[in-house]
């Protein structure tokens, strides 16, 4: 049973709105590599930084679309861990608790949390690079596939690197950590924007901080609780001692 500060069962429990923030931390129990761990096989020698963008979609689509082709690969296979379960408990028990993720696997909802706001999008998902509309269904074989209505090609539905999150996702996170209670930041190196001002947004507005990682981040100094360890093993407990 991880090490719980003892006041912060109490602050979950009496909490009224609650957000969770996470980033790929809370996926790498599930076995799905962070962004920046290294590739591996075919993509040992290309760096995500680089294959991330609309450039490099725009340079080589083929290439782009074969690496997310393979990452997606990667996610379908992955199941969502304890932590991910425990977030999607919280759901059920909070009378107002809103998920924000960074990841783009899926796996919050796969692990039952009905309303997860992505900010970097989905790669289970794809859509026209021209229309933006999402596109289900498209005939394999091309890559990338042309989009079925108008024949631009298909690109997955992700943010890129130097692309402005979708607003209406900006919009809704940014309201959440502005008036909630308690922020929870789970799996993330808090590094990149616009995803990592949101806790300062909530800390403005007099929330609480937990951060829940093994490693120290450039928020660390800032959270009211810090629980170094793996959130596949705090999230469980936390949820656990506090809603028995
Ligand atoms: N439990 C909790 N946290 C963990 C765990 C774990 N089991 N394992 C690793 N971590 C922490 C690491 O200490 C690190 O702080 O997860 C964080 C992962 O950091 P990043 O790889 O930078 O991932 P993230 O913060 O999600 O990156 C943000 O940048 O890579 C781009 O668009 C991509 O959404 C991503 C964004």
């Amino acid at each position: 049973m991880p090490e719980l500060p003892p006041d912060l069962l109490g602050t979950l429990r009496g909490a009224g709105r609650v957000v969770a923030l996470t980033g790929s931390g809370i996926s790498a129990e599930s076995g799905v590599p962070t962004f920046r761990e290294a590739q591996t096989g075919l993509w040992e020698r290309f760096d995500p930084l680089e294959l991330a963008t609309p450039e490099a979609f725009a340079r080589d689509p083929r290439l782009v679309w074969d690496w997310y082709e393979w990452r997606r690969g990667l996610v379908e296979r992955a199941e969502p861990n304890p932590g991910h379960l425990a977030l999607a408990q919280l759901e059920r028990r909070l009378p107002a608790f809103t998920l924000i993720t960074q990841n783009v696997d899926g796996l919050h909802q796969k692990a039952g949390s009905e309303y997860v706001t992505e900010l970097h999008g989905n790669i289970l998902r794809s859509r026209c690079s021209l229309e933006a509309t999402v596109v289900e269904d498209y005939a394999p074989g091309e890559a990338p596939p042309p989009c079925p209505n108008c024949g631009a090609p298909l690109r997955p539905d992700v943010v890129w690197f130097g692309e402005a999150l979708p607003t209406e996702v900006s919009r809704v996170a940014s309201e959440a950590a502005g008036a909630c209670d308690l922020f929870l930041s789970v799996g993330t190196s808090s590094l990149v924007y616009p995803a990592a001002a949101l806790p300062f947004e909530a800390l403005e507005n007099g929330a609480r901080l937990v951060e829940i990682n093994p490693n120290e981040t450039p928020l660390t100094p800032y959270a009211t609780h810090v629980v170094r360890g793996e959130a596949g093993k705090i999230l469980p407990a936390l949820v656990g001692a506090a809603f028995v």
